[in-house]
């Protein structure tokens, strides 16, 4: 049985649409149920309504906290009658009482290599920082922001060129390809949440080698 996934959007939406066209395989392991946002004009909406997938807007202005507007998000998953949550630019905190009612089932892409990078302007501060290699990691959310057990991360090098903007473009198609990945391996079950710790993902036969960066002459 395929796993009925939640996504979660505030704003523009390519990783929620690069899940939803993964998922029109007919081997992939999950089914996108509905599109989530807080923000009722978030580009992504469109797009998802465009691939034909159930949406709804559900804007946490209109909610007298933070309490009342998970309350109606949870409610919504629910009437989806969703399995598994997957958050794509969803830009609001989460309380622990909400998380909980998703352990283990909610996912997150962030665009550093965590733990290095949470928050905001993670590519300016990875350039400020000097470091060679950046990248993405899908994680299982927990309480902290952009904290909880690494499904999958992919990397890329800085060039000495990048703006933030260059960086985050090269970041972002990596995490096109990753999400969809990562998600495949918990909707599969393939891989399992030890503590804080995913495991179970299939060693590669043979390995592509370590990105070095720069390379080797
Ligand atoms: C992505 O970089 C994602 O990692 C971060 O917010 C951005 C959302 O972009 N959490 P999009 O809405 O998926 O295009």
């Amino acid at each position: 049985m395929k796993k009925r996934v939640g996504i979660l959007i505030s704003g523009r939406g390519s990783n929620m649409v690069s899940l939803i066209v993964a998922a029109q395989a007919h081997d992939y392991p999950a089914e996108i149920a509905c599109v989530l946002s807080n923000r009722p004009k978030a580009e992504g909406l469109k797009k998802a309504d465009a691939q034909g997938v159930p949406t709804a807007a559900i804007d946490h202005k209109t909610f007298s906290g933070r309490e009342a507007f998970e309350a109606e998000l949870h409610s919504a998953l629910k009437s989806f009658d969703v399995d598994l949550v997957a958050c794509a630019g969803f830009m609001r905190l989460m309380t622990p009482d909400f998380v909980e009612l998703w352990r283990d089932k909610m996912l997150n892409i962030h665009p550093s290599l965590l733990p290095a990078f949470k928050g905001l302007d993670t590519h300016a501060r990875a350039l400020a920082a000097g470091v060679k290699v950046a990248g993405c990691t899908v994680h299982v959310v927990r309480p902290q922001m952009d904290d909880g057990p690494i499904i999958a991360q992919a990397a890329v090098p800085v060039l000495e060129a990048d703006t933030a903007d260059t960086l985050a473009a090269r970041v972002l198609e990596a995490e096109h390809q990753l999400y969809p990945h990562a998600l495949a391996l918990v909707a599969s079950g393939t891989v399992r949440i030890e503590g804080e710790r995913v495991l179970g993902a299939p060693a590669p036969a043979s390995s592509a080698g370590p990105l070095i960066w720069p390379p080797p002459v």
